[in-house]
């Protein structure tokens, strides 16, 4: 069955829109059976696009992000998703709240864990094309280090 992996931030505009395209592209080419979507905690960029900086810093590594329209988590996307990654300790907090069982809590995963523990992916909105650069080498280390973790583990 496919795996469905859901990465969350808090506009769903910057870090979770770029985690999931390049997750799904790690994934896709490493043939993995994923499903990888994105959401944010806040409602302020609910049914608009990525950041702009966001779909430059993509293009210029190949990826697309023009299609995406942000959306907001809610408590049902923990029925409809496996794995929810946050993308920072205070989205993780935030998500966590919303868990109603032990079950759903285990399926909140801090990122940032699967290369230093407690991190978080630094918030680029308030920033500059470079730290958008920086974040998407930030996202793109996780990835590769999760679609490894999983590939030893098969
Ligand atoms: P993101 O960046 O969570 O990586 O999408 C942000 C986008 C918008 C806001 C904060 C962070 N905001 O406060 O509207």
């Amino acid at each position: 069955m496919k795996k469905k992996i859901l990465m969350v931030c808090l506009g769903n505009i910057c870090r979770s829109p770029m985690a999931e395209l390049i997750l799904r592209e790690r994934a896709e080419k490493a043939g993995l059976p994923w499903e990888v979507r994105s959401a944010g905690t806040n409602r302020y960029h609910k049914g608009g696009p990525a950041d702009e900086r966001a779909i430059r810093t993509c293009r210029k590594f190949g990826l697309d992000l023009s299609s995406h329209v942000a959306r907001r988590f809610t408590p049902e996307d923990f029925d409809r998703y496996d794995v929810i990654y946050s993308m920072a300790v205070d989205v993780t907090e935030e998500i966590r709240a919303f868990a109603r069982s032990p079950e759903q809590m285990k399926k909140v995963r801090n990122f940032m864990d699967h290369v230093r523990v407690g991190a978080s992916v630094p918030d680029p909105w308030y920033d500059g094309e470079e730290e958008f650069e920086e974040c998407f080498r930030i996202v793109e280390e996780v990835c590769d280090a999760i679609v490894d973790e999983t590939k030893k583990n098969r």
